[in-house]
């Protein structure tokens, strides 16, 4: 999704634009640019399709100076990907990038035109820059300029506004896409992640909905939604400095898989002990809620959905509270009915995907209980939005498809499910020992999954030529066969679908040919003599199955079924460690491909538009 990096210094700031922009590539984009301005007010704009590499050469190339610039990644929305339609925009001495959509675009568009203003691209993004242009010539300054500007938006915009006319400052406004403000001395910069300006800062303020900021190089002042001036929290950021970089790894997909045995580590920290939950870990009154709770409904996309979905069995089947899971982009848009006492609980790495946001926005009215998000980014609107926030610490998660994130989710579900069962007494002390004794495991047990490698590697070969898929699973299994085939289907463009097994004979078995690889997670449970029937059906048809099984689950290798025999684990982490497999076989397959590990094609990391 777009990046935004902004900087005023005594200093050129366009290797720091680019650097920036580079730590954003991650987050997924089809073009970039830049425009810095000097300080007789020479703007220089450039703009290239493509990697920000590209960029970078063209701005070395053409000696791009100045000490006050703003750099944008690019992914398409409104008007398809070209240098035209790249960010900055700019309407006379006004610049701008912008991150989200402008819903009434059409009309403002309509409405520049005929006041003469002639647009060069097929964006929304460039309609603000006109707007500004225009409020700025009847205003006492371009901060007063923009807050006339964003009162005519409709839609979200993370937005900067560069006027040529005067390098001494950059005005901001967010609503509804990220902004953070990072504090230099003597210098000021500002982004859409911190990740990008962790090479010049580590001090914070992130921006709130409605803020509009004006950035000099020495002060930084922030107004509210009504324009009364107002001070945010200036926060040290404690994420790693090296965190967007792929070490030993090829991928940063492959580093992330290998970071989870010490992202889980993090994870768990203080908040188990030898054999209790410290339920205290979960937040400043915490407690009482989940003394109190009798229903939880998640919200989340994608993989937060996945393990959402999978951690619904340990709600009802540990905690005896009824849970349900819901698509944020489908809850947002119906009318629900909200259950007494209900915790309404949004999962999500980057704490920035627009539906789950907008979701909890709108549940918030509803009348929940509470709203808690688990999340992975500090200070995320989510976070900060959220009444509880439980943090997975997995550290950054470059690659867009989600690993550590998902399992660091399911861990700290764990927690939180035994937490409400030990407070609402559905959990005995001898049970809660139990978890937290597997919880204690879990590292270790993945280290041993992670050991499957070199032999997954080989089996990937056999799917890389394959155009379908099917991943079959069972309870908890089931969430689990959804996120192998997520994994599959976004980085390797193999058509992927999982099924709970006992479905396939209502449909998808009449997909089943020696064309069609078959994966099977297998644990050893008490629906295995189920499963082994589904993978029968399977087996009759002349399927092809790959058989993810429990060392002690009975399977045996035969003509058409491959056996990955795993080794045994508790029943109650096993669901997580169960994934790991699963990402290894989906980054082999991708490899061979030789797909774009990181950046799939069309997706981005982050998601802030709807
Ligand atoms: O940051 P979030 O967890 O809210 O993101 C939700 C999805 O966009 C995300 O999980 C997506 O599905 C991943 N690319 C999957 O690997």
């Amino acid at each position: 999704m777009c990046g935004i990096v902004g900087a005023i210094a005594q200093r050129e700031v366009s290797e720091i634009l680019i650097e920036g922009l580079k730590k954003l590539e991650y987050r997924g984009y089809d073009s970039a640019g830049v425009a810095v301005v000097d300080s007789e007010g020479k703007l220089t704009r450039v703009r290239r399709l493509g990697k920000v590499k590209e960029l970078a050469d063209a701005v070395d190339e053409m000696h791009t100076m100045g000490g006050t610039g703003i750099a944008h990644t690019r992914w398409a929305t409104h008007g398809e990907p070209s240098e035209a339609n790249a960010h900055p925009h700019v309407s006379a001495n006004i610049s701008i990038v912008h991150n989200g959509i402008i819903e009434n675009h059409e009309p403002l568009r309509a409405l520049l035109q005929e006041r003469g203003y002639i647009f060069n691209s097929q964006t929304d993004t460039e309609v603000i820059a006109h707007l500004v242009e225009w409020e700025l010539r009847s205003s006492a300054s371009l901060r007063e300029a923009v807050q006339k500007t964003v009162l005519q938006l409709e839609g979200a915009y993370g937005m900067v506004a560069l006027d040529s006319h005067d390098p001494s400052r950059l005005v901001v406004a967010r609503s509804g896409s990220p902004l953070v403000i990072g504090h230099g001395i003597g210098e000021n910069f500002l982004a859409s992640d911190q990740l990008a300006l962790l090479n010049v800062t580590r001090r914070f303020t992130y921006l709130e909905e409605g803020d509009v900021a004006e950035i000099t190089r020495r002060e930084v002042a922030i107004f509210d939604k009504t324009g009364n001036a107002i001070e945010r929290e200036m926060v040290e950021s404690n994420v790693e400095q090296d965190a967007g970089s792929k070490g030993k790894y090829r991928h940063f997909m492959q580093k992330e898989i290998f970071e989870q045995p010490s992202a889980l580590i993090s994870a768990l920290e203080g908040r188990i002990n030898d054999d209790s939950i410290v339920v205290e870990s979960i937040g400043n009154g915490a407690k009482e809620i989940l003394a109190k709770v009798q229903h939880v409904q998640i919200i989340a996309c994608g993989t937060s959905y996945n393990s959402g979905m999978a951690a619904r069995y340990w709600f009802e089947s540990l905690a005896g509270v009824s849970c349900d899971v819901e698509i944020a982009s489908e809850f947002r848009y119906r009318d629900f009915v909200v259950r007494p006492n209900s915790l309404l609980l949004t999962l999500s790495q980057s704490g920035e995907t627009a539906d789950t946001l907008a979701a909890l926005r709108l549940a918030k009215e509803k009348g929940y209980m509470s709203a808690m998000s688990i999340c992975n980014v500090s200070g995320s609107s989510l976070v900060r939005e959220s009444d509880l926030a439980f943090m997975t610490r997995a550290g950054t998660e470059i690659g867009v498809a989600s690993t550590k994130a998902f399992t660091t989710q399911l861990a700290a579900m764990l927690i939180l499910v035994t937490a409400i069962g030990k407070e609402q007494g559905t959990i005995k002390p001898e049970k809660e020992a139990e978890i937290v004794k597997s919880l204690h495991s879990l590292p270790a047990q993945i280290e041993k999954a992670l050991e499957f490698d070199k032999k997954i590697e080989a089996l990937a070969a056999d799917f890389a030529d394959k155009h379908h898929t099917l991943f079959l699973g069972r309870g908890e299994y089931y969430p689990i066969a959804m996120e192998a085939a997520l994994k599959v289907k976004e980085i390797s463009y193999i058509h992927a679908e999982a099924y709970a097994a006992g479905e396939l004979k209502h449909g998808p078995l009449a997909l089943v040919d020696a064309d069609m690889p078959v994966v099977v997670v297998a644990p050893n449970n008490d629906l295995l003599e189920k499963l082994k029937s589904n993978v029968e059906e399977v087996r009759a048809r002349g399927g092809l199955l790959y058989v993810f099984a429990d060392e002690n689950s009975g399977f045996e290798p035969c003509d058409g079924m491959k056996i990955i025999s795993l080794p045994h684990v508790d029943p109650i982490i096993a669901p997580i460690f169960h994934t790991v497999p699963m990402q290894l076989l989906s980054y082999h397959i991708a490899l061979i491909k030789g797909t774009d590990v990181d950046q799939p094609r069309n997706l981005a990391k982050a998601v802030t538009v709807e």
